[in-house]
């Protein structure tokens, strides 16, 4: 059967994959930034994951306001780098796995979580940043990919509770899928952010904190946290803190923390790593 081996989590700033297009890692301004991720990739040398379900929000490129699905997944043969440009160079597609993204759907549909099916899909720096970080110099391509968006850019966006709800859905359903693969679960974006209007600049570091703590051993601390609460503590685009509690839905109860790094400022977020293993 398919296991979860644990999970990543990890912002998506854009300016990042334009810093790794420009080879900035002795920068002193990304060193910080960049010196979290030998340990995750140490890990990932370890646990050895044949796929990766990531776990992010669509910025306008597959989905406009015009057709904003809630919840939507990836089953194509591969996946397109279609970002808005930062000037980075065309990177190699994303191998998809479709055999296991329909088995993931047929049981999410079949546990009431309705699915957008997408057997083509572009993929933004939701997607292609951490992917980028944590498979470095693109040897990304020896993991298959599926990504699965939750929509936090347009409201009403889908509560705390039902994120993390859907992540103990996907856990059952990658359990439930005969093959011995192993998984790992990508929740990215974060940490607190707000790109635009009154509040814009707005970084609530007490709070990032408490998320990096809580989410490890006691994330139902945030099950009763309502979209609202979650734009006051961090921001409009902070929001994106959803992703990241559908991932960890999906580990089950208990987790080890392998790897942290907090780093405040990268652009206009402060930046959150976790590595986290479920054989706990
Ligand atoms: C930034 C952060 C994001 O999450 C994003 O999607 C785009 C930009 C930023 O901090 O610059
Ligand atoms: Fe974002």
């Amino acid at each position: 059967m398919a296991k979860i081996v644990g999970g990543l989590t990890s912002s998506h700033i854009p300016a990042i994959g334009s810093a790794i297009a420009r080879d900035l890692f002795e920068d002193p301004y990304w060193k910080p930034f960049f010196d979290g991720f030998p340990a995750a990739r140490q890990w990932l040398h370890d646990v050895k994951p044949d796929i990766a379900i990531v776990i992010y929000n669509d910025h306008g490129l597959n989905f406009f306001l015009d057709k904003q699905p809630t919840f939507a997944i990836g089953a194509a043969p591969e996946y397109r780098n279609e970002d808005e440009g930062w000037g980075i160079p065309t990177i190699p597609a994303f191998k998809g796995a479709p055999e296991f993204s329909w088995h993931l759907i047929d049981s999410l549909v079949g546990d009431e979580f309705d699915m957008v099916t997408c057997q083509e899909m572009a993929v933004d720096h939701g997607f292609t940043v951490p992917m980028q970080l944590f498979w470095p110099d693109f040897s990304y391509t020896d993991v298959a990919t599926v990504p699965l968006v939750i929509n936090t850019v347009q409201h009403p966006l889908p509560s705390p509770a039902r994120c993390y709800k859907l992540g103990q859905a996907l856990r059952r359903a990658v359990e439930s899928y005969p093959e011995d693969l192993n998984v790992v679960i990508l929740g990215t974006g974060g940490l607190s952010h707000q790109l635009d209007g009154e509040r814009a600049g707005f970084i609530n570091k007490k709070f990032d904190l408490m998320c990096m703590d809580k989410i490890v051993d006691e994330p139902e601390v945030f099950l009763d946290m309502s979209i609202d609460d979650l734009v006051r503590d961090a921001g409009a685009q902070g929001a994106e803190f959803i992703l990241w509690l559908a991932m960890r839905g999906a580990l089950g109860d208990k987790v080890k923390l392998v790897h942290r790094n907090y780093h405040l400022p990268i652009s206009n977020t402060a930046t959150g790593l976790l590595c986290l293993d479920s054989a706990a």
